[in-house]
């Protein structure tokens, strides 16, 4: 069982006070090497051998929970991100109201409890109990300690690398931006989900509406030798920015297709990336379509090929 890497589910570019790259490192290093670890560990189990070492079993048993929840609290963190975060939406509000007094006894507990946790490390979560009907707020050490039978629909990432890059050791800063960002639909979605007995929603901004391929589909695609032509096609104001792209990719100006189109071969599909997977290699996609190629972008684009650990080349200069 692989794990897939999930796109990143906000918008980087778009926080109030928390910065793109901050974001970027997180989803690619952090979030990126537990979904690595979580497929290593369990590659490890499978090749267990009858009669290993109880004390090896149980290592690998620890392990594989602390990051398979290390990966789930971190698509939670990243897809509760990016909206106003002082307006608090219907119903939550009043269900805050109920369970802890007023929106601002929630949020002064809420924040104390991520306070607590400055120069430490572990998340502080809110948390719908489906035992108890209600909600809670709670700080889960070792990405783990969530609480039987309750999901978490408001997560907050409060190891050291979620904020450093910005904020150094400031983690009362760090925590009163993300309020500031938080994405209350996303909750709202989350909890209606969780008080129906519905799976948590996965965030996925990627277009549905238009042909594409998953990083680990592409992956297979590549090590079977299948022919794909494979184009980066981020902005030249943001690849300009980088050193390197995809390994096998080339790098091809959106705002010129005219240019390069025709060097296309019409017989190979084409594998369309940009940054994120949420616009540019969307819409080249779309033209290359219209132009009768078989082109599909790559959801999550080049963060989450990193993120997967995918191979990486200089960018040739020049262009
Ligand atoms: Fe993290």
């Amino acid at each position: 069982m692989n794990q897939p890497i999930a796109p990143i589910a906000v918008r980087p570019w778009t926080l109030n006070g928390m910065s793109e790259r901050l974001i970027v490192s997180h989803y690619e290093n952090n979030y990126g090497g537990a979904v690595r670890t979580l497929n290593a560990v369990r590659r490890e189990l499978a090749a267990l051998e009858a009669g290993a070492p109880a004390s090896r079993v149980r290592a690998l048993k620890r392990e594989e929970l602390m990051t398979l929840n290390s990966v789930t609290l971190h698509e939670l963190y990243f897809g509760n991100l990016g909206g106003e975060g002082n307006k608090v939406p219907e119903p939550v509000g009043t269900l805050l109201e109920e369970h802890f007094g007023s929106v601002t006894a929630w949020r002064r507990d809420f924040v104390g409890a991520a306070q607590s946790l400055a120069g430490g490390s572990g998340w502080t979560l809110l948390t719908y109990s489906r035992r108890q009907k209600r909600l809670w707020n709670q700080i889960a050490f070792d990405h783990s300690q969530a609480a039987v039978d309750a999901a978490p629909v408001l997560a907050l990432d409060m190891y050291e690398h979620a904020y450093h890059l910005d904020f150094g050791a400031n983690a009362v800063a760090y925590i009163d931006a993300f309020m500031r960002n938080v994405n209350w639909a996303a909750v709202v979605e989350r909890l209606a989900a969780v008080r129906a007995d519905r799976p948590l929603p996965q965030e996925d901004l990627s277009d549905a509406t238009l042909p594409s391929l998953s990083i680990e589909e592409l992956s297979a695609q590549l090590a079977k030798g299948e022919p794909i032509q494979v184009l980066d096609a981020r902005p030249r104001h943001h690849i300009s920015r980088t050193v390197d792209l995809m390994e096998g990719a080339v790098w091809r100006d959106p705002d010129r297709v005219e240019e390069w189109i025709g060097e296309l071969s019409p017989e190979q599909p084409v594998a369309v990336y940009c940054a994120y997977g949420f616009h540019v290699g969307c819409s080249v996609t779309r033209t290359l379509r219209e132009r009768g190629y078989d082109a599909r972008f790559i959801r999550g684009g080049v963060s989450a090929w990193y993120a997967a650990g995918g191979a990486r080349a200089l960018r040739p200069t020049g262009n």
